[in-house]
């Protein structure tokens, strides 16, 4: 199969509607979609993706007024995050509706959904009847896609095409959140950040997803993972510590190209702002492993706002 790459949302209907996988820009990261309501369109996501079926897909509908038609029981609060922040960076996962395949939920009663905002694929899914599922466009465990070349360079020969929006505006992945009684959890953090959140939810707590942690099975600890050797730390103990072999480093605001034994220096934003480290951070991983480098080191970004989920793929991508 060729992959091609375009912006026609035409031909991004006609295969979707014929059953095939369609890579989708959102905001956050490049999607591998199929018609959600079609178990054997999202079988071939799992297949693709080399994705085992116990990890569950978002479901992307078009605007908070179809939610009722995939999910039930939805609280109020569920309602006004929906009004607040969608468009956008955000998955609720909410009692699942029986027309959802148990395939895309995993066999979970819930489901997970979200109105992305990226325009192209908003008008995808108001042209389309039915919704989009979809998880990030990499193979199983691998570095999200935050351009359709990134897609190209992983899935080409794999799908038949790849509607190009540009590089994601956000850069990770949506913050899911959940509800459980009367509390709310954030499952993933993500683009729309905790402080945003708690504006609107001000009780909203976190319950970050381990291997450990059956909610979302998806949310491995060892995930994001480039192929390398990657280690997070102090920058200049890390250079020590790996001296005389070929070092890789990710910083957040500092250079350390001209330091001994440094090949490559990805700084995330040299101006040390988080919303721009979130935008580079999976292609600054991937200019890294893609580099003559025996070793990547790399350091924490300040832990507030979208610097909370830089910091969570970081540990989810060490080697320690
Ligand atoms: O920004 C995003 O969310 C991107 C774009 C494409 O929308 N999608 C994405 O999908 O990150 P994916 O498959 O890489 O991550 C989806 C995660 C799963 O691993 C799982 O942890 C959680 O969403 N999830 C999905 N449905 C769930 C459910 N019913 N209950 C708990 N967690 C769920
Ligand atoms: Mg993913």
């Amino acid at each position: 199969m060729t992959t091609e790459i375009g912006r026609q949302v035409d031909k991004a209907i006609s295969l979707l509607e014929a059953g095939e996988l369609v890579s989708i820009p959102t905001e956050t990261v490049y999607g591998l979609a199929a018609n959600a309501l079609n178990s054997t369109a999202v079988y071939s996501i799992f297949k693709v993706k080399e994705r085992p079926s116990f990890d569950p897909l978002i479901v992307h509908i078009p605007s908070v007024d179809v939610l009722d038609h995939y999910a039930h029981s939805i609280p109020r609060i569920a309602y006004d995050l929906a009004m607040s922040f969608w468009p956008g960076p955000l998955t609720l996962i909410l009692p699942r509706k029986s027309n959802v395949p148990d395939l895309v939920s995993s066999g979970l009663d819930t489901v997970g959904l979200r109105q992305p905002s990226h325009p192209l694929t908003l008008e995808l899914l108001t042209q389309l009847d039915f919704p989009l599922a979809a998880p990030s466009a990499n193979p199983f465990g691998y570095i999200s896609p935050t351009t359709a070349q990134h897609v190209y360079d992983q899935l080409q020969g794999k799908i038949p095409y790849i509607l190009d929006g540009g590089p994601c505006r956000v850069g990770v992945e949506s913050t899911i959140v959940g509800f459980e009684e009367d509390e709310i959890f954030i499952y993933r953090l993500g683009g729309l950040t905790l402080e945003d959140i708690r504006k609107v939810a001000p009780h909203c707590q976190l319950k970050l997803n381990n291997s450990s942690n059956p909610v979302a099975p998806g949310m491995l600890k060892s995930h994001y993972a480039p192929k390398h050797p990657f280690y997070l730390g102090e920058i200049n103990s890390l250079i020590k510590q790996f001296a005389g072999r070929r070092i890789g480093v990710l910083s957040f605001d500092k250079k350390y190209a001209d330091v001994e034994f440094v090949k490559v220096n990805e700084i995330l934003s040299a101006d040390g702002n988080l919303d721009a480290a979130a935008v580079k951070l999976f292609s600054a991983m991937r200019v890294l492993d893609a580099s003559l480098v025996d070793v990547i080191v790399g350091e924490y970004v300040p832990d507030l706002g979208i610097g909370r989920a830089i910091n969570d793929r970081l540990k989810r991508a060490a080697t320690w």
